[in-house]
Formats: structure tokens, C-alpha cells, sequence
């Protein structure tokens, strides 16, 4: 692998450098400065010639999405999506952690660029601490001029505003957090319309995610042709990866993103290999989401293009979960159904539905009473809860489809060799009233 030079992860360590001195001795808020020179479309051309597509899991071009706003508009929110509840995903939490400053400059220059009024960063929350970080180096940022009226004499105003939820996962797709922030249940909207047209209070929104908005204050500084040259085509610049499970560092690290799932849990620099000599036994790479790879599947990409070719959704969260030899892999798959049924938020039957009914087969298949029929069902049940866009009104139902249906698909003899044990139906509702 070749070297790689800390770009987003940069500060980590450095003495104070949650405090704005700091942060500036390290160059930060130049690129800002030199946002606020150029005109609001200057700055959207370099971030759409740089291609910085959207961290927080679907990939979409930031510059692109700026573009959709109305040209005639009075107000426009930035809503910035720091919700991060995908299992199991910190990195947003990390760079909030160790360099809130480096956020809120992302936020000045998308603010700037797509002439936001106001900003609105929403926190899950769990992030009590982080809140407190940040709310910290938001104040000192309004204190030197960075928000507020007339910001830096450019004559651009830009209020910031910490708004916590209340914690639930489906609070983290752009709707379903707008609804939130608007005071109302966090139940996602049907789309059309689209945020960038009606998003909160019925105004143009756009919604960014933490890591997507860090970027911003590099490529404004080092340039588009500089983003573009870090990593593959079509999936350049700086990323974050998150590796936890049976590695030996668990963590959050930086890369560029022709990294594979393979480098990610054994080299050094990052995971540093598999605990206690376990071998690996599956590993979901992109968040739980995205579904799951087999230990011959390690030679995966974590980029915006390979996890396709080994039937997952996407990169989503880049991620990882590093399950080994030892774990039933019927406890993964309960596991990962019942976070889904519980946080699906019943809107659509096929979803309220789908995820109850996934994980109360599953739960029998753990406890050993399934049926012979549960897998082939369990496989099945997926195929009817819908693609976006189509049957349903978000993306948590594909999210569970692809979480369910590969982990079946991958490992169905596995899992075949659990059920049908039981075949008296009697005894079997016996067993299952006692359990
Ligand atoms: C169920 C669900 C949960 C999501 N959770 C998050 C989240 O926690 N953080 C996030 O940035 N995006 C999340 N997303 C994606 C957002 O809807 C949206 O695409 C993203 O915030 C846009 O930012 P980006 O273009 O900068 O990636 C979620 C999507 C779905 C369907
Ligand atoms: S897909 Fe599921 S979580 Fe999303 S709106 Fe429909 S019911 Fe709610």
C-alpha cells in the first residue's frame, strides 16, 4: 500500500487543538477566507470538479446537490447531519472529538456556498459530551467572527444552531431528521418533494453529513486537481474508516480509498490483525447496512463502486464489523433483525411488517426452534420490502433487506443445518411458549 498523509485525522494529538488558536496555528480558517473571496458558484465549481461525494452513506455529490436549490430563494437551511446511529459507525464522532473547529469551517464554506441563513448541526443524542465540544468551539467561532452578521466583512451572515434529538435511527435520513427538527415525530417524508426544493420549515435545505462537510476547508485550500488525485476514480479524497470487532485495534483510522477490507483488518496501521490468532468468519464492511462478506470476499474495495460487486448496497458508513470463526452466525442474524424491527418507524406496512415478522423468525431460528421452511422464508421475506425508489418511503427497508438477505444468501447452509430439528409442531409451540 502506498504512503497516505493524514488529511481529516490531522490534528489528532496536537496539544489544545479543540480551541481556536490552536486550530488556526494549524492553518485552520484559510480556507474559509478564501471561500468568502470567491462568489458562492466559484465555490460550488470546486467542489463539483473535486467530486466530493456525500460521507454519510449514499454517496451523492456534494456540489451536485447544492446545485438543486432554487435560484430564486429568501431562506435556505443547511442541516447538518451528525445522527451517526449506523451499528457501527464513530468516525463523525471522532472528528467532532478531536477537531470541532475543522466542522464548523466545513459548515462556514457549504453555509457560504449555498448562501444558507441558518445552520442547523443535529446531534443524536447520545453525543452528550461531543454537544458540549462542540457548542464550546461554536461559541469561540461566533466570538472571532466566523458566524453571525457580516461574517469576516464579506457581508454574508450565517447563524449556527446545536439542535440535539432524541435518539432514534431513522432520525439520521435527511427527512425523517428535518421532521425531527422541526419538533415532530422523526418520520421520513415522501419524496418528491425533495429537501433541496421543500425541506425544513418548507424552505430549500441541504442536508450534508459531518464527514462530507470536513472535507471542504481542504479542497477549497489545496484545490480540486489535489482532492482528485487521492484514491481511485470516482471515490477521491480523504476517508474515514471504522473497524471494530475481534481486530486487535479497533478504532477509527484514515485512508485514502483504494484501501480493502483485507488491509483494513490486518495491516498495522490499522486493525493490526485478527485477536488471539481468530480466524475471520464474516465481516460486514459498510455499516450493518449494507449487508455482509465472506472471509473469501476480504478483497474487496472500500470505495463507492466494489462493494456492488459482491452484492452489497454500497459503501455506506465504510464501517466495519469483524465477526470470527467462532460466533453463530444465527446470533448475527437476530442481532442485526432486531435492530431493524425495532427502528423501522412503521410508516410503510412492507417495512413495519417485513423487519417484525424477519426478526421473530429469526429469534425462533437462534433458539433452535425454526423451522425447515424459516430459511428459505427469511430469504424471501427481503425480495418484497422494496428498492428506492419504490415501495417504500426510506431507505431503512433496503438497508434491512440487504443486511438479511445476504447474510441468508451467504450463509444458508450454515444456517439450514439449525432448523427443522423440531419437527412436532406441537412440541415445537411448547418449546417456544417455554422459551
Ligand atoms: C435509515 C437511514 C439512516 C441514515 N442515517 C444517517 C446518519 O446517521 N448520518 C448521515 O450523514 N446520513 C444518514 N443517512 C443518509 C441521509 O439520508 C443523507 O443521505 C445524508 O445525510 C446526506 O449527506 P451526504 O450527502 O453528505 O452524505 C441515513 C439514511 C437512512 C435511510
Ligand atoms: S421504510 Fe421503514 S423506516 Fe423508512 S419510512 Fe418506511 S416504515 Fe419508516
Amino acid at each position: 500500500m502506498n504512503e497516505y498523509e493524514p488529511i481529516l485525522l490531522r490534528n489528532v494529538g496536537k496539544p489544545n487543538v479543540r480551541q481556536l488558536d490552536a486550530y488556526r496555528a494549524t492553518g485552520g480558517y484559510e480556507g474559509a477566507v478564501r471561500a468568502l473571496a470567491h462568489t458562492p458558484d466559484e465555490v460550488i465549481d470546486v467542489v463539483k470538479r473535486a467530486n466530493l461525494r456525500g460521507r454519510g452513506g449514499a454517496g451523492f455529490p456534494a456540489g451536485v446537490k447544492w446545485s438543486f436549490l432554487p435560484k430564486e430563494r429568501d431562506i435556505t437551511y443547511l442541516c447538518v447531519n451528525a445522527d451517526e446511529s449506523e451499528p457501527p459507525t464513530f468516525s463523525n464522532r471522532v472528528l467532532m472529538e478531536e477537531d470541532p473547529h475543522q466542522l464548523l469551517e466545513g459548515i462556514l464554506i457549504a453555509g457560504y456556498a449555498t448562501q444558507a441563513t441558518v445552520a442547523y448541526l443535529y446531534m443524536r443524542a447520545e453525543f452528550a459530551e461531543q454537544f458540549h465540544i462542540m457548542q464550546k468551539a461554536l461559541d469561540e467561532a461566533y466570538h472571532a467572527g466566523y458566524f453571525g452578521k457580516n461574517i469576516l466583512n464579506s457581508g454574508y451572515d450565517l447563524e449556527c444552531y446545536i439542535h440535539r434529538g432524541a435518539g432514534a435511527y431513522v432520525c439520521g435520513e435527511e427527512t425523517g431528521l428535518i421532521e425531527s427538527l422541526e419538533g415532530k415525530r422523526g418520520w421520513p417524508r415522501i419524496k418528491p418533494p425533495f429537501p433541496a426544493i421543500q425541506g425544513a420549515f418548507g424552505k430549500p435545505t441541504v442536508v450534508n453529513n459531518v464527514e462530507t462537510l470536513a472535507n471542504l476547508p481542504h479542497i477549497i485550500q489545496r484545490g480540486a486537481d489535489w482532492f482528485m488525485g487521492i484514491g481511485p476514480e470516482g471515490s477521491s479524497g480523504p476517508k474515514l474508516f471504522c473497524i471494530s470487532g475481534a481486530v486487535n485495534k479497533p478504532g477509527c483510522y484514515e485512508w485514502s480509498m483504494d484501501i480493502t477490507v483485507r488491509d483494513l483488518i490486518e495491516d498495522d496501521r490499522f486493525g493490526g490483525g485478527m485477536r488471539d490468532g481468530l480466524k475471520v468468519k464474516a465481516v460486514m464492511p459498510g455499516g450493518i447496512s449494507m449487508g455482509i462478506l465472506t472471509a473469501d470476499e476480504l478483497d474487496m474495495k472500500m470505495d463507492f463502486s466494489d462493494p456492488a460487486n459482491y452484492g452489497l448496497l454500497g459503501l455506506g458508513t465504510s464501517s466495519a464489523i469483524v465477526i470470527d470463526e467462532h460466533t453463530d452466525i444465527r446470533k448475527v442474524l437476530r442481532n442485526v433483525a432486531r435492530f431493524y424491527a425495532h427502528e423501522s418507524c412503521g410508516q410503510c406496512t412492507q417495512c413495519r411488517e417485513g423487519t417484525s415478522w424477519m426478526y421473530k423468525i429469526a429469534n425462533r431460528v437462534e433458539r433452535g426452534l425454526g423451522r425447515a421452511e424459516d430459511i428459505e422464508l427469511l430469504g424471501q421475506i427481503p425480495s418484497k420490502m422494496g428498492m428506492m425508489p419504490g415501495l417504500s418511503i426510506c431507505g431503512l427497508s433496503d438497508g434491512a433487506t440487504f443486511a438479511i438477505r445476504t447474510i441468508v444468501e451467504k450463509f444458508r447452509s450454515e444456517l439450514e443445518g439449525y432448523v427443522g430439528s423440531v419437527d412436532d409442531e406441537v412440541v415445537r409451540i411448547a418449546l417456544e411458549i417455554a422459551n
